[in-house]
């Protein structure tokens, strides 16, 4: 009795959202992250930490625990923090690199990179640091750069990342924007946190080729990747919004690293007002690829709150930005909110916040999304990210994953099995995914 009184009043909080009041944004961020948490169960004992249980892949769980260190930075609420210091350090492994053998035939390089955010978070937010036999966050980041680093991949389209790491993996012959943004994205912070201009040097090798190859075009707006059997010559034009929050955060921390170099102030602007053009309506965002035709996958569901993540931390690097971004983001908040209204305990949130209707669908990337954007909400309220030099206490090493260890040899013989990761570009589906992703834009325009 008492219990199912206690469930009627939570139900009735839940949509409360006043984005003015820190501490309803701090009380409804709770209550969407419980909703989320309710899919995980790595910490029970058995069980494996750092896992989310099907249909999420490894990467998610990684892009979750990258939510929850922002959450408890946000809110000061320590509640989840031991099952994230716990998943992040069971994945990471050893050697930092979150290169863990259970998912070598699902890994690609956004799917590390996703893990290597919570790591870099982690550090730039400080966070309460492992213990000293493990790699530390800083480490962690530096790990994974150092494997990519030495993926980069000449052989066609004048270089770039591939999106899978491994041979044998359905999209080792795809360049994806998103895997080669999240390098851009890591090296970029990698240099404010350290001071060390061989991180600078890789975010303007990664930028200019993203630049080059076509990936991101003269108007800002990035493509999902290409074919580099055919030297990246025809792309995939599916547009999503993650693609340009991940180039804007980088770009943002590039103009705070160079101390307001013009060109980099320039680059931030025009994909701030690229963003905005694409994928904001009446100040709210959507994802214009499968939203207005109701075809978001499990992967993207969560992909405008990574957006959300990216912008709000770009008003630290780079301030000039905040007025523009802030009316975004708090719309986008309130409108997020109003979905929240769902499942058994009334907080589950739906995908379309544009509608502000729950659509039915209960969903672990959309309640992530949801708590991403209204807890942006906070960064005013928060101090920027720490360096080496100013506060940060995270233990680096720089040579760290020099040395990546080699898939073994029986997952050759495993089936090969067509999966969706970070990237969204499937490749037997991408015919479909153009078809679906310009419908999309049609039917919404
Ligand atoms: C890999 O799978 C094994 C068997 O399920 C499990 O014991 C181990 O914890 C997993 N490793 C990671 C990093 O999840
Ligand atoms: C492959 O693409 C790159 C980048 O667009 C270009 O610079 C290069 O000339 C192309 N190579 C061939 C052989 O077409
Ligand atoms: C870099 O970021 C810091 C912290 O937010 C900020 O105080 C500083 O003004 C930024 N630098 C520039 C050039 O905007
Ligand atoms: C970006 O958009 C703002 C308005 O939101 C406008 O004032 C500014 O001129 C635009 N900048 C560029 C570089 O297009
Ligand atoms: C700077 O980073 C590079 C690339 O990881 C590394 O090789 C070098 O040792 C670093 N330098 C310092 C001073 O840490």
């Amino acid at each position: 009795m008492r219990i199912s009184w206690l469930l009627l009043l939570s139900t009735a909080a839940a949509v409360e959202l006043d984005v003015d009041d820190p501490d309803s944004i701090k009380s409804v961020s709770r209550q969407v992250a419980t909703n989320m948490l309710s899919y995980y169960t790595g910490m029970n004992p058995g069980d494996n930490p750092g896992n989310l249980p099907d249909p999420y892949y490894w990467w998610e769980a990684g892009a979750m625990f990258a939510s929850l260190v922002d959450y408890w930075f946000y809110t000061g609420d320590d509640t989840w923090n031991d099952i994230t210091t716990q998943a992040i350090l069971w994945q990471a492994g050893g050697e930092g690199t979150f290169m863990p053998e259970n998912q070598t035939r699902t890994e690609g390089n956004d799917d590390q990179s996703f893990w290597a955010f919570a790591a870099m978070s982690a550090a730039e937010r400080n966070y309460p640091n492992p213990p000293d036999d493990k790699p530390g966050w800083l480490a962690m980041a530096q790990a994974v750069f150092n494997t990519q680093a030495a993926r980069w991949d000449t052989g066609s389209c004048s270089g770039g990342l591939k999106w899978q790491i491994f041979t044998f993996n359905n999209g080792y012959d795809y360049k994806n924007t998103i895997s080669n943004g999240c390098f851009f994205n890591l090296a970029a912070r990698l240099a404010k946190y350290t001071g060390n201009q061989t991180y600078a040097d890789w975010a303007d090798r990664i930028w200019d080729w993203t630049k080059s190859v076509g990936f991101m075009t003269d108007e800002y707006q990035f493509w999902d990747g290409a074919d580099d059997r055919q030297n990246c010559s025809e792309f995939n034009r599916i547009e999503w919004t993650y693609n340009s929050g991940v180039y804007l955060l980088g770009a943002a921390t590039m103009f705070n690293f160079t101390e307001g170099d013009p060109v980099w102030k320039e680059r931030t602007q025009n994909i701030l007002n690229a963003t905005t053009a694409a994928f904001f309506t009446d100040s709210v965002m959507y994802e214009r690829a499968c939203e207005p035709v109701d075809t978001c996958q499990v992967d993207q569901r969560g992909f405008k709150g990574y957006t959300a993540r990216w912008m709000a931390s770009s008003t630290q690097m780079a301030p000039f930005t905040y007025d523009h971004v802030m009316p975004l983001l708090r719309a986008s908040a309130e409108a997020a909110a109003e979905t929240c209204t769902g499942g058994d305990d009334g907080l589950a949130c739906g995908q379309k916040w544009v509608t502000r209707k729950w659509e039915g669908e209960e969903d672990v990337g959309l309640q992530m999304a949801a708590l991403e954007v209204i807890q942006s909400n906070l960064i005013s309220r928060v101090d920027p990210p720490v360096t080496d030099e100013h506060g940060g206490t995270s233990k680096g090493n720089p040579g760290g994953g020099s040395t990546p260890p080699e898939p073994k040899p029986s997952s050759l013989t495993m089936d090969i099995t067509t999966k969706d990761r970070a990237g969204a570009g499937v490749l037997t589906g991408m015919v479909a995914l153009i078809v679906i992703g310009s419908t999309g834009w049609l039917v919404w325009d």
